[in-house]
């Protein structure tokens, strides 16, 4: 599979990381066009793809991402558009906020188009992507995208409506986490345990709470019952969490994102 793609930035560079990784791509088969600072050109330099200024270039691919900010997705569409038309090659958005329809009312209703919400452990094959396919793309289209980002990690396909909701949780919760890792290893630094060691564990202990999760498929209240004996030490430091409103804080922090 030959695949171009537009924007090399924190998305986009997260997903040629991730298709190299697998093995599944070769360096001569991504096709890359960068902006103007230079990140693309430095990623080139430390993996390998092909990188291009020309647009035109993008002719020759198989299946073409869009992994540029949000404000340039249409604006690329229609750099791309004569070439597209010509083509029809399927096009990929992984932008947050551009939906299927806007795309189409450029391409037409027949392209074939999808909109994908990847995330950033993409880059070590252990992403999650959701993906909301045109209603006129057909089955070879489907599993060309499907199969490049199934190299990526693990995928959904999700309705266009819920796309939104899709890419708060999976594509704004790794900072969540993140936040949590730090936090966790700050409390553990406090009591005397060092840094390396307290990040070590707290990253562990996360992803396996929930490799736990999925792998068993209880839900995690009844994990969380499993760990917290009556009277023990887990239950104080949950009651701690919720006296400064943990839950809550954490469904806000999403309520906040598809508000605004
Ligand atoms: N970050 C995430 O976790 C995440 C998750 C899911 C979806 N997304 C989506 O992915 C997209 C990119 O987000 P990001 O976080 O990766 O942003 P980013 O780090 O700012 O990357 C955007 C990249 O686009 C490049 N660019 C600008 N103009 C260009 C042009 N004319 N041609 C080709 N490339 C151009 C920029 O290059 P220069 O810096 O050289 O200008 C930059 O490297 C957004 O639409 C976002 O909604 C992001």
């Amino acid at each position: 599979m030959k695949i171009g793609i537009l924007g090399a930035g924190h998305m986009g560079g997260a997903m040629i990381k991730g298709w190299l990784r697998s093995k599944q791509v070769q360096p001569k088969n991504i096709l890359v066009k960068g902006g103007k600072s230079g990140t693309a050109e430095a990623l080139q330099a430390e993996l390998g793809f092909e990188l291009t200024q020309d647009i035109n270039d993008f002719a020759k691919v198989d299946v073409i991402f869009l992994a540029v900010s949000t404000p340039l997705i249409m604006p690329m569409i229609e750099q791309l558009k004569e070439i597209l038309i010509k083509t029809n090659i399927p096009l990929v958005s992984v932008s947050a906020g551009v939906p299927i329809q806007e795309m189409q009312e450029v391409l037409g209703e027949e392209y074939p188009i999808a909109h994908a919400i990847p995330n950033t452990p993409a880059q070590i094959n252990q992403g999650i992507t959701g993906i909301s396919f045109a209603k006129k793309i057909n089955s070879d289209e489907k599993k060309l995208i499907t199969t490049a980002f199934e190299y990526l990690g693990t995928i959904m396909e999700i309705s266009e409506s819920k796309i939104g909701v899709f890419g708060t949780l999976a594509g704004c919760g790794p900072a969540f986490v993140d936040i949590f890792l730090d936090a966790l290893a700050d409390g553990a630094v406090l009591h005397g345990l060092d840094r390396e060691t307290a990040q070590t564990v707290a990253a562990h202990m996360v992803s396996s709470a929930a490799n736990l999760m999925l792998e068993t498929g209880k839900h995690p209240g009844v994990l969380k019952d499993e760990v917290a004996s009556p009277g023990g030490t887990t239950i104080k430091g949950i009651t701690a969490l919720e006296k400064e409103g943990f839950r809550y804080a954490t469904i806000n922090a999403l309520d906040t994102i598809m508000k605004s």
